[in-house]
């Protein structure tokens, strides 16, 4: 049976879908978690498709490919600095906040995120009580992180916090073992996903018992085959986006809802206890 909520009222989304996805996730011991960018539009983070998209009137061959760093590598930095400040200016929502809480207490609760703005990183962060706590629950990454770079020459990896001046080729930063340009950590269309992470994303697909997936148009792979491959498997789909996606089809239940209040009330019951029971109560942190 698929359920799907279309309302848009202000106590969030309707009782009887999300008491039935709250129910299918609370019987669930082994979770896959999807993310895609709808789960920061509350935080301020803008998506990639859609009306106000980052896609909307930006040409990805121009900003997010190999190709594009080669030919301008100040062009593309300038538009990850600016991606990077916006970022560093907001805040994790109620959904990072509660998906990192359902993180530190169920083990057997993986996140995948196909994002790179560190707001599910900050939320573990702030929630978990110890560093060990935060490394146990750390999402999977799919995408790669805005605040890592990478050296276009060697390869190397290193966290990157500080401003980048993009003002000038010379003023980029560069690699200080091999001398080479250093670029953001993050895939662009055109390369492979990291093995390893895809491994834990699609073995975690293949045991989950249940998959909530929250806030991606599910359109760009392999990242979308994860809901379909946890279905595949047994898992019970629960959707929360405003919008139908291809994963809607495989999902038991939808939540057409903002993911900063569905997910808290999905999720608030099921950690305080309260499983099963109704109830839509979906304010913030
Ligand atoms: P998209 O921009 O493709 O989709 C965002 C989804 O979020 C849409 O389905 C919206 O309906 C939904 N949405 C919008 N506001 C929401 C809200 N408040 N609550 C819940 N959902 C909401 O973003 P992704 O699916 O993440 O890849 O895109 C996947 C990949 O495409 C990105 O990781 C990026 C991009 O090109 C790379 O950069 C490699």
């Amino acid at each position: 049976m698929h359920e799907t909520t279309s309302d848009r009222d202000d106590d969030g989304p309707p009782g009887g879908a999300l008491a039935r996805a709250r129910a299918l996730l609370d019987e669930a011991r082994r979770v896959l978690v999807l993310t895609g960018a709808g789960v920061s539009a509350a935080s301020g983070m803008p998506t990639f498709r859609g009306e106000d998209g980052l896609w909307k009137d930006r040409r990805p061959e121009e900003l997010a490919t190999p190709e594009a760093f080669a030919r301008d590598p100040r062009a593309v930095w300038e538009w990850y600095g600016w991606r990077r400040r916006m970022a560093r200016e907001c805040d994790p929502n109620p959904a990072h906040l509660w998906i990192a809480r359902w993180c530190v207490s169920h083990p057997d609760v993986t996140l995948v995120t196909q994002n790179v703005d560190s707001l599910h990183r900050r939320a573990l962060e702030s929630v978990a009580p110890d560093a060990a706590a935060v490394e146990r629950a750390s999402p999977v990454e799919l995408h790669g992180d805005l605040f890592r770079v990478r050296c276009a020459g060697c390869g190397r990896r290193a966290p990157h916090e500080a401003e980048v001046d993009a003002t000038s080729r010379e003023t980029l930063p560069r690699c200080q073992r091999c001398g080479e340009l250093l670029r953001p950590d993050v895939v662009w269309f055109g390369e492979s996903l990291e093995a390893e992470m895809l491994e834990a994303a699609f073995a975690a697909a293949e045991r989950a018992e249940a998959c909530l997936v929250v806030g991606t148009s599910a359109v760009v792979q392999p990242a979308a085959s994860l809901a379909t491959t946890a279905a595949g498997a047994g898992a019970a789909v629960v959707e929360i986006n405003p919008e139908t996606t291809p994963a809607s089809r495989v999902a038991e239940v939808s939540l057409r809802a903002d993911a900063a209040r569905a997910v808290p009330a999905l999720l608030r019951p099921l950690l305080e206890g309260d499983g099963g029971s109704g109830g839509s109560g979906a304010e913030g942190a």
